[in-house]
């Protein structure tokens, strides 16, 4: 492997801020997609196309035929997360730079650098062994909406004997996984509005009423200290691991110490108490503020009592929640706990439903034994606590979804300095390399195409 030549390539895709988000970078998500279509060209791909959208679009490929081989669909996303804050990073997030064997930049690992990975297992593995199709999106990070219209209209664009997703990570160094679960998301802005506009804070304060004390309050209700989540209905359909995942949990390399000192960095870990850290993040649905926004927040002070203030809040949903469901329960809850001398309206912003995965295909096994073979030691099942909103089509008739990754625990994905491993990379290039010959050899992956 030419390893100068593919870290160039690899920081060429990491240097474009394709931030799918913001509407001013609208202009680089086009020049992401523009970045991977060529590099398809190049793979020798036979039709590559941008499906539904001009500046956001879904980037469609179909791979070399291979008569009789089964059909492998690809999926990842070019877009990235806001790179704030951007004087958290030790170097500037779409500037790539390698330190101690580590690439810097957003996108690193979630999701370019795990993009460019499949792409250059493909090219290492010579004349393909598999039909590979591509789907690689511009909105994940901001709830796939292009791609689900793309999939209403043309859903035969899934049709294949097996997907893989490759935008997750290890569980630790040397622990490759498979995810038998993603949770689902419910993404809206809270508005609160008080009064018909801003009071100075002396002529009024004591007798009007304030929309940040109200949203603040309203906050505080819908989760309590104890991490109890006040939607109600929310956990109806919540369903606790079984005995079995429990066990299957206490022998992963997972270590509630560890993960406060080394990963959360914080005091102490907060949330329901008598459920266990894992049950906490792979199984029950959240209440995260994001950010609050009204009333005065320039330099120096300002004594006024606001009458708007916004929250922008979202839930991770787990299994058997519904997205809409729980879009109407919270609305729901919000319109009770409000005070009748107040309004409060709930905007949906995103969403996604959770996902669920069975992992006894066959193609499962090559996997895990391209990364025995690989890294030494084959996939583990869990569950994850992110989302990726278009998983559930993927596997909506029936298509085996492979949720995996090369990624590490450490990434910081989503936060500054997000790095990849270039260990994990050149493992992974060889682990998905191995994974297209043993699907390509292999007779008991059904012909689905
Ligand atoms: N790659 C992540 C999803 C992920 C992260 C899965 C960690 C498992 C572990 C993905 O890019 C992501 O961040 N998704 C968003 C989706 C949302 C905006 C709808 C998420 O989870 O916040
Ligand atoms: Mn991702
Ligand atoms: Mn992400």
């Amino acid at each position: 492997m030419d390893q100068a030549r593919l870290l160039q390539e690899l920081s060429e895709f990491l240097r474009i801020p394709s931030i799918s988000t913001l509407p001013a970078h609208n202009d680089d998500c086009r020049r992401a997609a523009e970045w991977v279509a060529n590099d398809l060209r190049r793979l020798g791909c036979r039709d590559v196309q941008f499906l539904g959208s001009e500046s956001h679009p879904v980037v469609w490929g179909v791979g070399p035929d291979v008569p009789g081989a089964p059909t492998l669909l690809l999926y990842g996303h070019y877009d990235v997360q806001p790179p704030d804050p951007l004087n958290e990073w030790t170097t500037p997030p779409f500037e790539p730079t390698v330190r101690t064997g580590r690439l810097y930049a957003r996108g690193a690992a979630d999701d370019k650098g795990q993009v460019f990975c499949l792409l250059r297992a493909i090219e290492a593995g010579g004349p393909p062994r598999v039909n590979y199709r591509f789907l690689i999106e511009g909105e994940e990070e901001h709830g796939s909406k292009t791609l689900f219209d793309v999939l209403r209209r043309e859903p035969e664009r899934t049709k294949a004997d097996v997907a893989l997703v490759a935008d997750m990570s290890y569980l630790a160094p040397g622990w490759p996984a498979v995810y038998t679960t993603l949770r689902g998301m419910c993404y809206v802005e809270i508005t609160v509005r008080t009064a018909k506009s801003d009071l100075h804070s002396g002529e009024y304060g004591g007798a009007a009423p304030n929309a940040h004390e109200e949203l603040v309050h309203l906050l505080t209700r819908l989760k309590t200290p104890d991490g109890k989540i006040h939607v109600p209905g929310l956990y109806s359909t919540v369903k606790p691991p079984t005995k079995a995942e429990r066990a299957a949990w206490k022998k992963l390399p997972f270590r509630e110490r560890d993960f406060l000192k080394r990963r959360v960095q914080a005091k102490a870990l907060t949330g329901l108490k008598h459920r266990s850290v894992l049950e906490r993040l792979w199984a029950l649905p959240t209440f995260e503020i994001h950010g609050i926004t009204g009333g005065f927040t320039g330099v120096g002070a300002k004594t006024v009592i606001p009458a708007e203030a916004t929250a922008k809040v979202s839930l991770r949903l787990v299994p058997n929640q519904k997205m809409r469901t729980v879009e109407r329960q919270l609305t729901a809850a919000v319109k009770q706990l409000t005070p009748k001398y107040a309004t409060a309206t709930v905007r949906f912003l995103h969403g996604a439903d959770p996902a669920r995965i069975r992992i006894d295909h066959p193609a499962f096994q090559l996997l895990d034994r391209a990364f025995r073979e690989v890294v030494g030691r084959g996939t583990v099942p869990a569950r994850a606590g992110g989302s990726i909103p278009v998983v559930p089509a993927l596997g909506a008739h029936g298509t085996p979804v492979i949720l995996t990754g090369i990624g590490l625990p450490d990434d910081r994905l989503h936060a500054p300095d997000e790095k990849l491993d270039l260990k994990q990379l050149w493992d992974g290039i060889e682990v998905f390399k191995r994974f297209g010959e043993l699907l390509g050899e292999a007779n008991d992956v059904g012909r689905n195409s």
